[in-house]
């Protein structure tokens, strides 16, 4: 697959990639699973290139759900350290490549403030960035999301009459992003996963059995171009 498949005048605005499959692909070269998610990393970088090649605006990744913290505790302190790690090591390269980076998800008790400071340091550093938005969902779940909405919403005082589908996304957690045009599971698994469940009701979803570390840019191309060959009706009737 080659750019020269690609209509750069219908490239998605906002790409979704549910990164699956490091610990598998670790397994089957006998290593441990943070292998596995450092392996990931060279494909996240892959997919952040893809969609710059692309003038993709919008990547959205799921890289810790609120149901990882059921995983074994090295592996949970694993990627939480890796995380810290990388905001540390690579901000600097993204912000070079004009990428603009925040973390979403909840901000809990369970997060180090050391670990909240690199996100916070991230964001602020890339903030006047505009080539691509990439938001790293971590410490993330949809449900978790929408019931975080509801409170602030509560919060905020307003009458039952008052609330439509508006209120609702303008209190979720990138109100300013538009919803995803794609989104690309990897590892053979056809599943949401409790990711940006609201943000997702029109989406196109791209399954792939690759695992995630060998998900390279060509197959951001493949995913885009059979996007391009689909209609989107968003429940109306052909033109
Ligand atoms: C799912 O594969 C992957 C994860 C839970 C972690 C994703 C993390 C990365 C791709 C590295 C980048 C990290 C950050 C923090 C940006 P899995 O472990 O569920 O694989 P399996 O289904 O084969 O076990």
């Amino acid at each position: 697959m080659s750019l020269e498949r690609i209509d750069f005048s219908s490239v998605p605005r906002h790409l979704a990639c549910v990164m699956d499959g490091n610990g598998r692909w670790a397994a089957v070269r006998g290593l441990p699973r943070s292998k596995g998610h450092e392996a990931g990393l060279d494909a996240l970088f892959e997919a952040v290139d893809g969609c710059l090649e692309l003038s993709v605006k919008w990547l959205t990744v799921f890289a810790f759900s609120t149901e990882n913290w059921r995983r074994p505790v090295e592996e949970v302190r694993f990627l939480l350290e890796f995380n810290r790690e990388i905001l540390r090591r690579r901000r600097d390269e993204l912000n070079e490549k004009g990428v603009r980076l925040r973390i979403i998800g909840r901000r809990d008790r369970r997060l180090a403030g050391s670990l909240l400071r690199e996100m916070d340091k991230a964001a602020e550093l890339t903030a006047p960035n505009r080539r691509l938005i990439l938001s790293v969902a971590f410490n993330y779940g949809s449900r978790t999301e929408i019931t975080d909405a509801v409170r602030s919403i509560v919060k905020a005082g307003y009458e039952p009459a008052q609330i439509d589908e508006e209120v609702v996304a303008k209190h979720l957690y990138t109100p300013e992003a538009p919803d995803p045009d794609l989104v690309i599971r990897t590892s053979g698994e056809h599943r949401i996963s409790n990711f940006l469940l609201w943000q997702m009701a029109y989406s196109e979803m791209f399954f792939l059995d690759v695992l995630w570390p060998d998900f390279t840019r060509l197959h951001l191309f493949d995913a885009v171009a059979e996007y391009q060959a689909r209609q989107r009706r968003f429940g109306g009737l052909d033109q």
